[in-house]
C-alpha cells in the first residue's frame, strides 16, 4: 500500500505494469509480494547479462569501493579499458561513452551534421529516416523516429529530417541529394515491429551514401 502510494511521485511517461521489483536472479525476477516470475529478456535491451551475475556483482562492489564518478575531465582506467575491449573487437575505432539508446542517437546525429558541414558545406545536414522506425525519445530523435505517435503535442519538430518507406530503393534514391548528411537505419526495426530491412536496401543505402560522402 505504501509503495503503491509513491507510485505517483515518477512522471507518467511509461505505462509499467501493476508490478513492483525487489530481487532478481538470473533470468528470475520477485516482486514485494514474493511472487517469482520469468524474465524471458533477463533485462532489457543491451542489459542482456541476466540479475545480480556474482561476476557482474563482484565488478561493481570492488569498483564502488575504489572511485565512483568523475567527469569527462579525466581519464580513468576502467574507461580506457572497456573503449580497448570494444575497439579491439568491433569495427570502430574510438568510442562516445553516453548514457542511452537516444544520447548515442543524438551524438551520431550531430556526428553527422558535423561531418555533412566540415566535408560538403553548410547546406548538408539532412538526414533521411525510415518510417516506422524508433530512435528515441529526446527531440532530435523523435523528429528522426518515423512513427507520427510519437511526435504529436511536442510540434514543431526539429527540421531536416526526411523519411521513406523501407526496402524502397526508388524513395531513397529520390530523397537523397546533396543535402544528405547521412542514412539512417535499424536493420532490423524494433519498436516499429519486427520488421527486418532486406539485404537489396542496405546496399543500395551503403553505395548512395558512399556516391555522395554521406554517412550510414
Ligand atoms: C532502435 C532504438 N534506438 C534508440 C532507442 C532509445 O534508447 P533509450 O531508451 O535507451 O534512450 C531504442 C529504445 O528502445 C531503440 O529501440
Amino acid at each position: 500500500m505504501i509503495i503503491q502510494s509513491l507510485r505517483s511521485s515518477i512522471a507518467n511517461t511509461y505505462s509499467r505494469f501493476p508490478v513492483t521489483l525487489v530481487r532478481g536472479k538470473g533470468c528470475k525476477v520477485w516482486d514485494d509480494k514474493g511472487k517469482e516470475y520469468l524474465d524471458f529478456a533477463a533485462g532489457i535491451a543491451v542489459c542482456s547479462l541476466g540479475h545480480c551475475h556474482p561476476a557482474v556483482t563482484e565488478a561493481i562492489t570492488r569498483q564502488a569501493g575504489i572511485l565512483v564518478h568523475v567527469s569527462n575531465l579525466y581519464w580513468t582506467i576502467p574507461q580506457l579499458e572497456v573503449a580497448h575491449l570494444l575497439t579491439e573487437n568491433s569495427f570502430a575505432d574510438r568510442v562516445f561513452f553516453c548514457n542511452s539508446g537516444a544520447e548515442s542517437m543524438e551524438g551520431a546525429l550531430k556526428l553527422a551534421r558535423r561531418h555533412g558541414h566540415q566535408n560538403r558545406g553548410p547546406d548538408c545536414y539532412e538526414v533521411i529516416c525510415l518510417e516506422g522506425s524508433f530512435h528515441g525519445r529526446t527531440l532530435a530523435t523523435i523528429a528522426a523516429t518515423g512513427q507520427p505517435v510519437f511526435q504529436q503535442g511536442f510540434e514543431p519538430m526539429p527540421s531536416g529530417f526526411v523519411h521513406v518507406p523501407p526496402n524502397s530503393i526508388t524513395a531513397l534514391k529520390l530523397a537523397s541529394g546533396p543535402r544528405t548528411a547521412a542514412v539512417l537505419i535499424e536493420p532490423i526495426q524494433g519498436e516499429g515491429g519486427v520488421r527486418p530491412v532486406s539485404n537489396e536496401f542496405l546496399l543500395a543505402a551503403r553505395e548512395i551514401c558512399d556516391r555522395l560522402g554521406a554517412l550510414l
